[in-house]
């Protein structure tokens, strides 16, 4: 891509409205816009980076055996009156009229909906164990949406549900999703910490929240700080296997973690005082086990080995995808700007030519754009006529995790310069050089 022919707007002043530096860093590289308040629009790099997040959680998701699928934004209000959530589930809820005068509502969550299409086509428990989920938008009317895309009113959302014949096989279900939810954070660049929590409207008692530690987060959150050493790295394992996940489960959640919510001092008083840590988190994913209660009130139920009529077993499973973007900002970036971990970068690597119209440099910044591109890989290539310093200045402000410098001086030697983002350190090498290590950092093969 031609940065020339690009929509990057990029905002050289701090825009007021925003208080923490996520919210400030994607309004002024251009990657959203507010409509209303918690309501925004993607530009083509914010976009970017949610297709690049999404992308992530699809493959996890479906590593983990996960049905894809994809239900409405608009629901009828008839099911919630079914489960009883209708009225309980207050103010937060879009509720909508229809010209028949039909209530409907903007989805907040959707258990009555995937119970409904699970009730209206399994019967047997010979179909179980069954796992959907979707990538879809969400409303809350929040009271005080804040922080950009970290606590919006309409925000997209991962939600997956699981349907199984025993509370075992739910909880199985479970820990699946805890195993897949640490890899799918980890390929974001992210250590998102497993949390004992409250279930709220969901309801059920099994639930753990994934917490990213920020200043800027909104849960407080109390842990022991050995688990900030856990890491699930790239372990093999088979899903299938319940010792395996069970496995996951005790290693990252025997050590005390808790939201304030369920936070208990005496219980946490026991862990060693040098290791126990009062932070702040955000939560960008959470599961939960909740037995029988959509299930019952909806009918959902299979005839089980000996003919029994039973109600399944369900949990449901979020993972926080626009939310995501924040997250990984107030994770990673300095006074410049955003530092893009390489799996969610919305362009590969940068590529500055300090002289455009320079015949040469021209020349070469064309020749390592059209190299990368062959490889299969996305550059973005600062085409315009800015100074060197402004194109310098957009680069980290963007946070690319790789830029390569092309100049007419650098050329007489037969060199550019590769830099990274996250240590500033730059090196210099001729072009083809440049073009075969950004190949081998995303682990393309070089022509
Ligand atoms: N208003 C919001 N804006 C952005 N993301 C949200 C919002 N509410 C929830 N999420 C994300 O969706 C995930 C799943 O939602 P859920 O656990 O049902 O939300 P909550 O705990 O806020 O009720 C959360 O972990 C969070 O990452
Ligand atoms: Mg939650």
């Amino acid at each position: 891509m031609r940065l020339s022919r690009y929509f990057l707007p990029v905002l050289k002043e701090t825009p007021a409205e925003a208080q923490i530096v996520s919210h400030r860093y994607m309004l002024r590289a251009g990657m959203i816009k507010q409509a209303s308040a918690g309501i925004y629009s993607w530009l083509p790099m914010g976009f970017k980076v949610l297709r690049k997040i999404e992308n992530i959680i699809h493959e996890e998701q479906q590593r983990a055996g996960h049905i894809p699928m994809l239900m409405p934004t608009i629901q009828s209000a008839d099911l919630w009156r079914e489960s009883g959530r209708y009225d309980a589930y207050g103010a937060e809820m879009l509720r909508i009229t229809d010209r028949h005068d039909r209530e409907m509502l903007f989805t907040p969550t959707a258990e009555e909906l995937i119970t409904d299409i699970f009730r209206a086509n399994v019967s047997s428990y010979r179909d179980l164990p069954l796992t959907m989920y979707q990538i879809q938008w969400k409303f809350r009317d929040e009271i005080r949406p804040r922080f950009g895309v970290m606590r919006g009113r309409e925000f997209l959302m991962k939600d997956g549900y699981n349907f199984d014949l025993t509370k075992e096989d739910a909880l199985h279900a479970y820990n699946r999703h805890l195993v897949s939810y640490l890899r799918t954070y980890e390929r974001m660049g992210l250590q998102a910490i497993p949390m004992r929590a409250d279930s709220g409207p969901i309801g059920g008692d099994d639930t753990h929240e994934f917490l990213v530690l920020a200043e800027t987060g909104e849960s407080e959150v109390f842990y022991d700080s050995q688990i900030t050493d856990l890491k699930f790295g790239d372990r093999e394992i088979d899903y299938d296997s319940r010792e395996q996940c069970q496995a996951v489960l005790e290693e990252f959640t025997s050590r005390y973690a808790r939201t304030d919510e369920t936070h208990d001092e005496a219980v946490f008083n026991q862990v060693p005082e040098e290791r126990r840590r009062v932070a702040r988190g955000i939560e960008v994913g959470q599961i939960f086990y909740f037995g029988t209660k959509y299930s019952e009130p909806l009918g959902a139920t299979v005839a089980d080995a000996d003919g029994n009529q039973v109600p399944v077993h369900m949990g449901s499973h979020g993972i926080g995808v626009s939310r995501l973007l924040g997250a990984i900002i107030e994770a990673s970036h300095d006074d410049k700007g955003i530092i893009w971990p390489e799996g969610v970068t919305p362009f590969h690597c940068g590529i500055v030519n300090l002289k455009t119209g320079d015949a040469e440099a021209d020349a070469a910044c064309e020749k390592i754009h059209a190299a990368l591109i062959a490889l299969g890989l996305d550059p973005l290539y600062d085409d315009t006529t800015e100074r060197a310093g402004a194109k310098f200045a957009t680069m980290d402000l963007i946070g690319l995790p790789w830029r390569i410098t092309v100049g007419p001086r650098g050329l007489k030697n037969g060199v550019v310069e590769l830099t990274s983002r996250r240590t500033g350190e730059s090196e210099e090498m001729p072009p083809e050089a440049a073009v075969a290590k950004i190949a081998e950092i995303y682990g393309v093969a070089a022509a």
